[in-house]
């Protein structure tokens, strides 16, 4: 079984608050939530001052992914803003140690997310230090994209990687995941779901995490 994070990128903005309430009455694990900066991705979502208001309702781990340049900038706004776990970029990071010792110092789990092209062959020295990979399964920027097949392979890689070493790092894949397609994400050695557009554009979008969750 997987823990399911919906991406809140998916939900109706008018209505953030009842969407918040669904999450913490479904069988959510975390809330993912997207941060996009129009410089490292082509699409602007929402910071902080956002989060600070999400987190006023939500009960569950706030999975924040920043999709920004220079996301070490900005650690101690997001921690204010009260992620619990916080995932930087390794294309956005050329000190990302650095910027990887900085969020734990700050209390918060450390996720490296890999862009589709990047191979997970360059975590291999950072894979210890922390505590989940978000591997994209589209290019990142838009939530209702489709997912990337090779990143079944991907998965595979990372998870050999991780067993080898005897880890205990959550590999999280991120973009396109469907009721459909999930399982062989799970097969492969996933431990996450993100999944925006198949959970906030269901009829039913509680019943549709249970549905996640049951696979
Ligand atoms: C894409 C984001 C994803 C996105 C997933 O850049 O990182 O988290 O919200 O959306 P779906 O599930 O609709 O592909
Ligand atoms: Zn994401």
């Amino acid at each position: 079984m997987a823990l399911v994070a919906p991406s809140l990128l998916a939900a109706d903005f008018l209505k953030l608050q009842s969407e918040c309430e669904l999450i913490n009455n479904s069988s959510a694990d975390w809330l993912h939530l997207d941060v996009m900066d129009g410089m490292f991705v082509p699409n602007i979502s929402f910071g902080p001052m956002v989060i600070d208001f999400v987190r006023q309702v939500v009960q569950k781990p706030c999975d924040v992914h920043l999709m920004i340049e220079q996301p070490g900038r900005y650690a101690q706004e997001f921690k204010n803003a009260g992620a619990d776990h916080l995932t930087i970029h390794i294309e956005a990071c050329p000190m990302l140690h650095q910027d990887i010792s900085a969020i734990k110092a700050l209390g918060m789990k450390a996720g490296v997310a890999v862009n589709p092209h990047t191979p997970v062959g360059l975590l291999s020295d950072i894979l210890h230090e922390i505590d989940i990979v978000n591997l994209m399964s589209v290019n990142p920027g838009f939530g209702g994209q489709k997912f990337i097949p090779y990143t079944l392979e991907k998965i595979k890689q990372l998870k050999k990687m991780i067993v080898e070493r005897g880890l205990n790092v959550l590999i999280e894949i991120d973009g396109g995941v469907t009721v459909e397609n999930a399982k062989s994400i799970i097969d492969a050695g996933a431990d996450v779901l993100i999944a925006g557009s198949t959970v906030f554009k269901a009829a039913d979008p509680v019943l549709t995490i249970e549905t996640l969750k049951a696979i």
